[in-house]
């Protein structure tokens, strides 16, 4: 039967009440690609697995969660949701908002939003509003306005968006056969290093697929769970993880020590690096925030921290590169040279 989307596939195994209306995109389904080259470049002698999340229909993991946030707003009869991003929740609240007939208000924060997610928000019809402001400002208010109003609040913090993005956790497993022996993730709000958790616990507990240890990544200039303290004005290149106070942050705690894994933070460098190799070895372009996974375990690997030898990882890249031309673009120095339009003059720039 042709795929109908993650609530169709694995709604049985989510926690969700009955009376949701099923709103998708036909999302998760993403692929589990083997990155022999990338592998090599760590030190080989294990194998590595991208789950190339970008690949969902607003190009990034959140579309999992939002499915289920939105089916269930819909089903109880609410006709507006809102959040606070740092853009890939904006884009998909937007869209599945539009998809449900509801309408949808973002709060970001102003100025550190990538191009392609805030264009994408736009073109799904949101209404956004720029914060002056971190991201953690603009939850705090998110969370204030939700209380008071009849507005779904679809950040993290709803637990259905959780129970959706448990999904990947499943879909890692069955394309397995079991889990592996790392996750390695990104994490901002740590809504998905929770989720991950849960569902491979869950899985574990019906099918004995066994747990990974869990390797989460946070950007050095936003690592609140590293530093053990809030970051009152985080900054790093990644904006989509440019976070100082993770509201889902203990449970990430949580996950990294039940898992025997830790969190750790990545520099701007490694993470820019990472994303330029990625692409580069194994033609997957990721958004900057996407890489921090695979350049903290680079960066474990190589400092003998982490043992890889034998074991098999999966990388989580949790958005397309599309969504931040800007910093590809920046980040590379490219400038274009115009050449005559003659088969001679593009020869010669080849060099043949
Ligand atoms: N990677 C990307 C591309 C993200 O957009 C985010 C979070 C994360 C990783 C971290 O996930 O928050 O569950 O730990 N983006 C949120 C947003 C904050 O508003 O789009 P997390």
């Amino acid at each position: 039967m042709a795929y109908q989307g993650l609530l169709h596939k694995y709604g049985y195994l989510l926690d969700l009440p009955y009376y949701i209306e099923p709103v998708t995109l036909l999302e998760g389904n993403t692929p589990l690609i083997k990155a022999d080259r990338l592998c090599r470049e760590l030190g080989g002698g294990f194998e590595l697995f991208i789950k190339y999340e970008g690949l969902n229909p607003t190009g990034s993991f959140k579309d999992r969660g939002m499915t289920a946030a939105v089916s269930e707003a819909l089903g109880r009869g609410a006709t507006t949701v809102i959040c606070a991003s740092t853009g890939n929740t904006a884009a998909s609240a937007a869209a599945y908002a539009a998809r449900a007939g509801m309408k949808s208000i973002v709060l970001i924060p102003q100025g550190k939003v990538a191009a392609g997610k805030l264009a994408g928000a736009i073109a799904y019809g949101a209404q956004v509003i720029q914060i002056d402001g971190s991201f953690d400002d603009a939850l705090t208010m998110v969370i204030q306005i939700t209380n008071k109003h009849p507005i779904c609040l679809v950040n993290s913090i709803n637990p259905y968006r959780i129970e959706g993005q448990k999904t990947s956790a499943f879909e890692i497993c069955d394309q397995l056969d079991s889990a592996p022996d790392w996750l390695c993730l990104p994490v901002g709000n740590a809504g998905n290093i929770t989720s991950y958790w849960a569902g491979f616990k869950q899985f574990d507990e019906m099918k004995s697929t066994g747990l990974p240890q869990v390797l989460g990544v946070q950007a050095a200039g936003a690592a609140p769970l590293v530093l053990g303290h809030p970051v009152e004005q985080p900054e790093t290149i990644a904006t989509a993880i440019r976070i100082g106070k993770p509201a889902r942050g203990e449970q990430a705690l949580q996950a990294a020590e039940e898992s025997d894994g830790r969190i750790i933070a990545a520099t701007d460098e490694e993470i820019l690096h990472m994303q330029k190799t990625l692409a580069a070895l194994e033609g997957i372009w990721v958004e900057p925030a996407s890489a921090a996974g695979l350049a903290g375990l680079a960066s474990e690997i190589m400092n003998r921290t982490l043992e890889a030898k034998g074991k098999r990882v999966v990388a989580i890249c949790t958005g397309h590169g599309l969504k931040d031309p800007e910093c590809a673009l920046a980040a590379s120095g490219f400038k274009p040279s115009v050449v005559e339009p003659t088969k001679e003059a593009v020869m010669a720039i080849i060099g043949l």
